[in-house]
């Protein structure tokens, strides 16, 4: 199970002063473990039976089987909520998966709709536009290219079977579904993209991509079970909760989200999104950052060192080794003989602590380790980060579904297009 631990050499904030800002916020952990009627149209994540029980279980995995018999490749067509959770477990694990996983639908960029269009040819594939509000630019724009392209390549019914839906009942885009043949599968009307990592929206591509979904689930109710019944004192997505609005009060504007494993780097996207687009309101909210280490430490190492005291820095640890490497001496005299037999898991492992030890001199630190990351532990992650992101929005004082800010600029942008 997930683990939390505070490195903070400048004591910015007492244990005393946690335990009460958790005891102060029980009255919201308790609404968040009940669910609210406020948030009844954003809360279907909350039991994970709801949208991600049996039936759904067995249902992805029947699409996804067919698609893996008879497709190369499966487009994820989708931008942000729609398309962070599946891609950051897909690229974290999916090594050598049957079926490619492609993606459209988060960029205008021409070179890059170019190139997606480039990768799929020669190939047999499978797309899924996924879209709660079936009005958004990019998802909408790259459906248009990519049934262009499969009207050249398929027939009208082959190009149909292969065309899947993933939207809310009784949108447009189920009817388009309805009058062109698309498969429909749902898009829950009761969850916001970016908290719809258990649900076919997450879970549809990364059983096509063979990832185990139903250890995900599991591991994503496990957290539920654990958060929804422990209480404030020990409460650990109350207590990263509530210490980071403590940082926050402090001065402290930025979080960092860092970890030594580039496997975690499109996890991050979907980190920031989430913490983003929920606390970003009414003029508040910590900025949420990221950085894959070591690199990072050669470009923004400085400023972290040395620079503005604005961010705390929050580590994602793997425990276990699930890869080894040892690195030998050529008998040439590189002076590297230091780590003559070292596993780059110990130096790895090395460099974090060394990390860890510089960086909680100047910022504090909020480790989180975890045994292993497979689809079980990721399904922990998202599970922790959605309920933590929820109660620390609640603390703050914004409402953590909405999004109206981005509503905003797609505004401009319609008009911009002459919609
Ligand atoms: O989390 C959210 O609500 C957003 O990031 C959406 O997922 C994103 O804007 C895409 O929206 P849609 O799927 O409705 O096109």
């Amino acid at each position: 199970m997930l683990n939390i631990t505070i490195k903070d050499q400048k004591n910015l904030v007492t244990p005393e002063e946690l335990s009460q800002a958790m005891k102060d916020a029980e009255p919201i952990l308790k609404r968040a473990q009940a669910g609210e009627e406020k948030y009844a149209d954003s809360q279907g994540w909350l039991d994970l039976e709801k949208w991600a029980g049996e039936d759904t279980l067995s249902h992805i995995e029947k699409l996804a089987a067919e698609i893996q018999a008879n497709s190369d490749a499966f487009v994820l067509i989708g931008v942000g909520g729609s398309n962070n959770a599946a891609r950051s477990v897909i690229k974290a694990l999916a090594d050598g998966s049957k079926v490619e996983i492609i993606y459209a639908g988060n960029t205008l960029s021409p070179h890059a709709l170019n190139k997606m269009l480039k990768s799929l040819e020669g190939k047999d594939y499978t797309i899924d536009c996924i879209a709660k509000n079936f009005e958004t630019l990019e998802p909408g724009s790259s459906f248009r290219i990519l049934r262009e392209a499969m009207a050249k390549k398929y027939s009208p019914e082959e190009a149909a079977k292969r065309t899947i839906c993933t939207g809310t009942f009784g949108s447009s885009l189920e009817k388009l579904c309805e009058k062109e043949g698309y498969t429909f599968v749902p898009f829950p009307t009761d969850i916001g993209g970016r908290y719809s990592a258990f649900s076919f929206v997450g879970l549809l591509p990364m059983a096509v991509a063979g990832i185990d979904i139903r250890a995900l689930v599991r591991g994503g109710k496990d957290m539920a079970a654990q958060l929804h019944e422990t209480g404030a004192e020990d409460n650990l997505a109350l207590k990263y909760a509530a210490l980071r609005n403590l940082y926050n009060q402090k001065g402290y504007v930025l979080e960092m989200m860092a970890a030594f494993e580039p496997q975690f780097s499109w996890f991050f996207k979907w980190w920031v999104q989430l913490f983003g687009e929920s606390e970003g309101k009414d003029g508040k909210g910590i900025f949420p950052v990221a950085a894959e280490y070591s690199e990072e430490l050669h470009a923004v190492g400085q400023y972290l060192q040395d620079g503005a005291p604005l961010m705390f820095e929050t580590f994602l640890n793997v425990k276990e080794q699930d890869s080894s490497l040892v690195i030998h001496s050529d008998g040439k005299q590189d002076y590297f003989d230091y780590l003559n037999d070292k596993d780059f898991f110990e130096i790895n492992k090395a460099a974090f602590e060394a990390t860890l030890t510089a960086h909680s001199q100047k910022m504090p630190c909020v480790i989180f380790d975890l045994d292993r990351l497979d689809a079980y532990h990721f399904g922990q992650l998202f599970y922790f980060f959605q309920f933590a992101c929820y109660v620390s929005g609640e603390i703050l004082g914004i409402n953590p579904f909405d999004q109206p800010g981005v509503e905003a600029y797609k505004g401009w942008m319609f008009r911009a297009l002459g919609k």
